[in-house]
């Protein structure tokens, strides 16, 4: 059996990864794509509505006991599954968005969320975006990636994502820019795994590119994987 590859893209919310990942995971024949974020959104979820506070550790370690996760593979995009549930917008809600961080933050939380994305390597090769997949959860990964962009562009471009469901006035973008900045100022400081770059891999500030441009950067690396056969 051929070793999966595994492509690590991290960096902060609104950096662009998600859309990047994805389009880099259709372009490379055989990869699957992992959203980790969507991990801990959906830990998140299951939590609140189980009524499970992240300061209560004990109760925390037995609910991920008995969460019941499935994972399966549709369209090479891996897909999360709670009791058979497949988790869906209820992952994106503005109450998800204020409390994912928090749930982020616990040793226990993480250490589960990593043994479960590394186990995901028994369906292949895999683009995975996160905070700490090149640090922590992959470090030997062919590939790392850091991707970044200015305050301001990742407010604009979260502001626009979230348009039709936030006011598009200034106190909305405000608002965004706001909500980003708290985020990552716990995603940063954290105890555990804080977001930063990881050794060895390749920073890329996407304020001023668009994301074909990102794309076409990260498979031109990706590319000269030894071994990696891709024709996309
Ligand atoms: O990428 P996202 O916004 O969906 O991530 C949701 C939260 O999960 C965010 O607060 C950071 C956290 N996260 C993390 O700590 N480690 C990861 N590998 C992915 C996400």
């Amino acid at each position: 059996m051929i070793p999966a590859v595994v492509v690590a893209i991290d960096g902060p919310s609104a950096s662009g990864k998600s859309t990047v990942a994805r389009r880099v995971a259709e372009r490379l024949p055989d990869f699957v794509y992992v959203d980790s974020g969507a991990l801990y959104r959906l830990v998140t979820v299951a939590a609140m509505q189980a009524g499970v506070a992240p300061e209560d550790g004990p109760v925390v370690r037995r609910f991920l006991d008995a969460l019941p996760l499935e994972y399966i593979v549709r369209d090479r995009v891996v897909v999360y599954r709670v009791g058979g549930r497949e988790a869906g917008p209820e992952l994106r809600t503005q109450a998800v968005n204020e409390n994912v961080s928090l749930f982020a933050a616990l040793a226990p939380v993480r250490e589960r969320v990593v043994g479960w994305l590394r186990g995901l390597t028994r369906f292949g090769s895999l683009v995975m975006e996160g905070r700490d997949i090149g640090e922590v959860v992959f470090p030997g990964a062919a590939c790392k990636f850091y991707l970044n962009a200015s305050p301001e562009e990742r407010a604009r471009r979260r502001h626009r994502e979230l348009e039709g469901r936030v006011a598009p006035d200034d106190g909305g973008l405000r608002q965004v820019d706001e909500s980003l900045r708290r985020r990552d100022r716990i995603d940063s400081g954290r105890a555990v795994a804080p977001l930063r770059i990881p050794a060895g891999s390749a920073v890329i500030d996407s304020t001023g590119l668009t994301i074909d441009q990102v794309v076409e950067v990260v498979l031109l690396q990706v590319r000269q994987v030894p071994g990696l056969v891709s024709n996309g």
